[in-house]
């Protein structure tokens, strides 16, 4: 029989939280092909989330580094001191192992397990939320994770593969292996994204665990948000697509802003955030063609009331100069 190691605490003394303990962040949500490291400058600049996260950075089981260049200079790009929480999507324990070390290596401090990506399936294997069908490889790669990572590790998942309540027996795995908070989408991986999020299984495991846990999933605005966070008694709240909708909503939260502004003030805010997105798409990514795909993935997202003509127009440009114009007309 082997002997059972206690899991050391951390290999340099307590792991400091991305937040502050007497706060209820709010953190930007990892979005593949949105939240990239202008995406989030352009937020942070404005609207300050609390902590932000990289898109899933996938886990080659094969090579040594298990991580692109691009990837690892993703994992410690962020701007004015806000926490940015490096996610990782795999399958293989010693290769995400690995990972979070070479990450950790590069200037990471928070590292974080997607188990909730609905299209995790790769050729190598199940990964993302495809995970949570496997408890017993789950059982080797939490603590084997936790080992390996000095900073806070952390997990966001579904509810379940089919069925919600799947998470429940996953909790004690989470807790033997000292996951420092939990990001919760209380949907099932092969809901995808229908229906809506059942914010009754985050109260519950809230209630089950000690750790923090962020509630994520539909927040479309400020009135939905805190009433999450009164009824669950989650530790805080991330905001995805009714953020990349809404910038403003990190404020509406803060009561900072209205819940209700006028058309002006709504130009104005689409105004400012798709000249400045134009700006810094156009220094990230190379070639019209492909600043304006990036910049129409996320006018797909942006559904405010009244401008559903102009976004569709935008979306309709083959150019750069045409989309330029339509922005300033807002
Ligand atoms: C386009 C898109 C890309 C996403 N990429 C990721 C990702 O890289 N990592 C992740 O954990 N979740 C990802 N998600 C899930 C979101 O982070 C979030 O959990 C989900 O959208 C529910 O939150 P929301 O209703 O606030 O958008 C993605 C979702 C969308 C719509």
């Amino acid at each position: 029989m082997p002997v059972e190691q206690p899991l050391p605490k951390t290999k340099h003394g307590l792991r400091a939280l991305p937040w502050d303990s007497e706060q209820k962040p709010l953190m930007l949500a990892p979005l593949q092909g949105l939240t990239n490291r202008a995406t989030r400058s352009l937020f942070i600049d404005w609207v300050r989330p609390d902590v932000v996260f990289t898109e899933f950075m996938r886990v080659s089981s094969v090579g040594r580094k298990h991580l692109s260049k691009n990837d690892l200079k993703e994992a410690v790009s962020t701007t004015g001191g806000v926490p940015l929480v490096a996610q990782l999507v795999g399958n293989n324990s010693q290769a995400l192992v690995k990972a979070a070390e070479h990450a950790e290596a590069a200037g990471a401090l928070h590292i974080n397990l997607n188990m909730g990506c609905p299209y995790g399936r790769t050729a190598s294997g199940a990964s993302g939320g495809a995970m949570l069908q496997y408890p017993e490889i789950l059982a080797e790669m939490l603590p084997a994770l936790r080992h390996a990572i000095s900073g806070t590790f952390s997990i966001k998942l579904r509810a379940g593969y089919k069925d919600p309540g799947e998470i429940f027996a996953l909790l004690p795995l989470i807790t033997d292996a000292d996951v420092d908070f939990l990001v919760i989408h209380p949907r099932t991986v092969t809901q995808k994204y229908a229906g809506s999020a059942d914010h009754r299984i985050t109260g519950r495991v809230v209630r089950e665990l000690s750790i923090p846990v962020i509630a994520n999933g539909d927040i479309r605005t400020a009135e939905q948000g805190l009433r999450i966070l009164e009824e669950t008694g989650a530790a805080g709240l991330m905001l995805g697509r009714g953020a990349i909708a809404d910038p403003l909503l990190f404020e509406r939260l803060r009561k900072q802003h209205t819940e209700e502004p006028t058309e002006a003030e709504t130009a104005l805010m689409l105004h400012r955030y798709l000249k400045e997105l134009l700006r810094l798409y156009s220094e990230l990514f190379c070639g019209e063609r492909q600043i304006l795909d990036k910049v129409k993935n996320v006018l797909s997202f942006i559904d405010t009331p009244g401008f559903s003509k102009r976004i569709t127009k935008m979306k309709r440009v083959h150019n750069l100069a045409d989309l330029s114009a339509l922005i300033e007309a807002l």
